[in-house]
């Protein structure tokens, strides 16, 4: 799968997206070692801190369906800014692997590339000893 095409996959999820309160559609495309691609959008609700981003939805999904190797993920969102992952979405990624390439598209379709280690230096881990 091409850069183009997993951005393309997370685009499409955007069109899913549950955002009644902020308005702000978010969608997420997760590629696997193996070529699979898993896509999230956001999810809100009434209960504002139930919200759950799309790359989590979009992780989360792929996990309960066995996959735990990760190589990108692409991010789209209509804002003039590259679309980038909020702090416990970059904490989940780096759970399964900080090299993951994060593809940050913004509304014209250009895209920002950074690895999670970039994103979330230092991220916590319970196999760490500082
Ligand atoms: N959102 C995401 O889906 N991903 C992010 O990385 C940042 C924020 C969603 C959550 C909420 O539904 C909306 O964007 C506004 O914060």
């Amino acid at each position: 799968m091409t850069v183009e095409e997993l951005i393309a996959a997370a685009r499409a999820a955007k069109g899913q997206a549950y955002a009644p309160y902020s308005g702000f559609q978010v969608g997420a495309a997760l590629l696997t070692g193996t070529g699979r691609c898993y896509t999230g959008c956001n999810i809100e609700n009434a209960s504002f801190s139930l919200t759950v981003c799309a790359e989590r939805v979009a992780l989360f999904k792929a996990v309960s369906e066995g996959e735990s190797d990760f190589k990108a993920v692409a991010i789209v969102a209509d804002g003039d800014d590259y679309a980038s992952p909020c702090g416990a979405c970059r904490q989940v990624l780096a759970e399964f692997n900080s090299g993951i390439e994060v593809y940050m598209v913004n509304r014209q379709g250009e895209y920002l590339v950074r690895k999670v280690s970039q994103l979330l230096p230092s991220a916590f881990s319970l196999k760490k000893t500082f």
